[in-house]
């Protein structure tokens, strides 16, 4: 996949060197935003996807733009966070919602097997795996892809090999909420062995302008269920 030509959000005015520097300013991490929202949103359209449960889905700027696509029938956004998700709201507010039923927030986690959480076509975790603890991923992928199990899985997490560009020291993270962060090999191995286990297939992509050696600044994974009976979907509970 050829995502990181598609967005060169950080592109050099000229051809760079091997670890050559870049200045991490404020517009380029909006940028690198964009272009992540921009690469999800494309996948959900071109994947044939409906119905999208955004995991962490914060202050809501994935959900604005799945709500401006009427091919998304039902948009749920899930944070752990209230203030997160006020600030959803009020995004959302801001660009006409709820007046179609489309979108609804949930005020839960994506560690608890809700079963509001069950019957997507897709699951979205941007940005998020990063903030929970390493020793929490196993709950994670018993939750996400044992649980709900949607059709599709997009996980994107920052590449740490990308992180001496912007100057940082090599223990440094890129945001002090950040629990732990991968290379390439590390977050292939994670996403492979989860993928194994759980009946998917998974492919790669990076996001971002590519470093001839550090790769993209935004790692992206996306799985999709296999077919099959370890690849069916369960399904939510009748209403009572
Ligand atoms: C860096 S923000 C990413 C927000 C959004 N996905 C984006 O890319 O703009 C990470 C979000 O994950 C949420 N989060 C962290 N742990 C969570 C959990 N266990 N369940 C649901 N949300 C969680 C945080 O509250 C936060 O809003």
């Amino acid at each position: 996949m050829l995502l990181q030509e598609r967005h060169p959000v950080v592109a050099p005015r000229r051809r760079p060197r091997p670890l050559r520097r870049v200045r991490y300013t404020r517009a380029m991490r909006v940028s690198l935003h964009e272009a992540r929202l921009e690469a999800a949103l494309q996948i959900l359209l071109d994947g044939g996807v409906e119905t999208v449960l955004d995991l962490g889905c914060g202050s809501g700027a994935l959900l604005a733009r799945l709500a401006a696509e009427p091919r998304f029938t039902t948009i749920v956004g899930v944070d752990v966070s209230g203030t997160a998700l006020l600030a959803a709201e009020q995004r959302l507010g801001d660009a006409g919602w709820p007046s179609d039923g489309r979108v609804s927030l949930l005020h839960t986690s994506f560690l608890e097997e809700d079963p509001r959480l069950l019957g997507f076509d897709a699951a979205v975790l941007l940005e998020a795996i990063e903030h929970i603890e390493p020793d929490r991923l196993s709950i994670l992928e018993r939750v996400v892809f044992g649980f709900c199990r949607a059709g599709q899985v997009l996980v994107t997490t920052p590449n740490r090999e990308y992180n001496d560009l912007y100057g940082q020291p090599e223990q440094q993270r890129r945001h002090p909420d950040h629990r732990f962060e991968w290379d390439r090999a590390r977050f292939q191995d994670w996403a492979g062995g989860v993928a194994a286990r759980n009946g998917y297939d998974v492919s790669f992509a990076g996001i971002g302008w590519k470093h001839p050696v550090r790769g993209c600044s935004t790692q992206l994974a996306h799985f999709r269920r296999c077919a099959g009976p370890g690849g069916r979907s369960p399904q939510p509970p009748p209403p009572r």
